[in-house]
């Protein structure tokens, strides 16, 4: 089949390239056409395991081409995605405006039946305007179907997630547009949920609030435990041994972060207060997700004092490992409390140090792991990634000033630690 992609962030580069391996015709469009002369040769613009081996491939194969043309789109391709961004506006909804463009410059050349299919996270009833915009815009007598086909890959394991997925959402309007997507999708083999577009969209926004609300669920827990002496992580593993609540996204910690559940969530609430429905379970979600930066950061000051003047070495910065993507990291609050109380900080992170210069001043970052914690007062464990965990930890002990660390992640035994001399706090445990 001939698919056309528009936009090639994560989730359009991931899917047009998944579809391609699949056997399909693929043609991803960008309007950034520096990105797209580099997506020709095969660069992919951002880091994520296994996606520019698989990018490299099929266009060697001639199943994924590139280009900054709309037009060129819809002329080959019957079935297109919607994949562009949907960034929050300043009062927490969702930006579809980049949606909206997309939509008439489809629209306005169209000749024959296409099928407009939603992939970006969008909140629900947005398939209606779109078809409301199609409508505005598109000749007398083509026909048309929107459908809403949602993505619940994962940044650092995209390849995986998209090739090996739970399931797939298929919202549509007509039997057409199921038997078409349905084709599209039959060489995954995967299990298929076919529904109605609201509904489609409602999942994907729910999916990701549900699992935030499991994140800071386990982080109130931690508080919890912290005050009491009981173990989070042995409590996370005993009520995910129940089948009906399952180990997955209870690992307390930081709070989380990234490009889509802080976005979401907020946008979700808002999208609630427009229909009449105050949904504060999820704003208390937030309000816990915040609150655990903040005390990663009390942890500090009982450990340290004032912070003023004091060092503190950041270990990783993006906002989980495996991706150098800083879009809602903590580091990013972190940074901006410490540099608030006026500490100096030492970075390092294995591959996000590059867009980490883009969005803060004043962090030294450093070549290796060792060399920020060279002088430092205070370690924060921010990112989970591999190399922290096998750190040589006498050898970061005589490197620090101070051998205190601040496990954001609970990367580390709390025991082992202790034996080893350092002043340790992690997340949900006593000390
Ligand atoms: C998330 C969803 O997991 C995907 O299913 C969805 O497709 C995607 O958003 C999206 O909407 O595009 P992603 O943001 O890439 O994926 O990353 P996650 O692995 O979900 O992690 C999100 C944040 O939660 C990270 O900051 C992570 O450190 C944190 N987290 C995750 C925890 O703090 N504890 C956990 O147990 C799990």
């Amino acid at each position: 089949m001939q698919i056309g992609i528009i936009g090639t962030g994560y989730v359009g580069l991931v899917t047009g390239a998944c579809f391609a391996d699949l056997g399909h015709t693929v043609l991803c469009i960008d309007n950034n056409k520096e990105k797209i002369a580099q997506l020709k040769k095969g660069k992919v613009p951002f880091y994520e395991p296994e996606l520019e081996g698989l990018v490299m491939t099929n266009i060697g194969e001639k199943r994924l081409a590139f280009s900054t043309s709309i037009a060129e789109c819809v002329k080959k391709c019957e079935i297109i995605f919607i994949c562009v961004g949907t960034p929050p506006l300043p009062n927490g909804e969702a930006d579809l405006s980049a949606i909206e463009h997309v939509c008439i410059e489809i629209a306005n050349h169209m000749k024959r039946y296409h099928l407009i299919v939603e992939k970006s996270t969008v909140p629900v009833k947005t398939g209606e305007w779109v078809q409301q915009t199609l409508k505005k815009h598109v000749r007398k007598g083509v026909q048309y179907d929107v459908a809403s086909n949602p993505e619940f890959l994962r940044e650092g394991s995209a390849i995986k997630d998209a090739a090996h997925p739970d399931r797939i959402i298929l919202g549509v309007a007509s039997d057409r547009a199921a038997m078409l997507l349905v084709k599209l999708y039959e060489p995954l083999n995967a299990p298929l949920l076919i529904t109605d577009i609201k509904s489609a969209e409602l999942i994907k926004h729910t999916a990701n609030a549900f699992l935030a609300l499991k994140i800071s669920f386990i982080n109130a827990v931690a508080n919890v435990c912290e005050r009491t002496g009981a173990n989070v992580m042995k409590v996370a593993k005993g009520i995910g041994m129940d089948k009906r609540i399952g180990q997955d996204f209870l690992s307390p910690g930081i709070g989380y972060g990234g490009s889509c559940f802080p976005k979401d969530v907020s946008a979700y609430i808002k999208l609630c207060e427009k229909i009449g429905y105050d949904f504060k379970l999820l704003k208390e979600v937030e309000i816990i997700n915040y609150n655990q930066r903040r005390s990663i950061i009390n942890k500090l000051k009982a450990a340290l004092g004032k912070l003023r003047g004091k060092k503190i070495a950041l270990l990783g910065l993006a906002f989980k490992p495996n991706t150098d993507d800083m879009r809602g990291a903590a580091s990013l609050d972190i940074i901006k409390i410490l540099q608030k109380e006026k500490a100096s900080i030492a970075a390092y992170d294995p591959v996000a140090m590059k867009n980490a210069s883009h969005v803060v001043k004043n962090v030294m970052f450093c070549k290796d792991v060792y060399s920020s914690l060279e002088g430092a007062d205070a370690a924060i464990v921010v990112t989970e990634w591999g190399e922290f965990s096998h750190l040589d930890l006498p050898r970061a002990k005589k490197a620090m000033k101070k051998p205190i660390i601040i496990d954001g992640r609970n990367i580390f035994e709390p025991k082992k630690m202790q034996k080893l001399g350092f002043k340790y706090w992690g997340v949900g445990h006593s000390k």
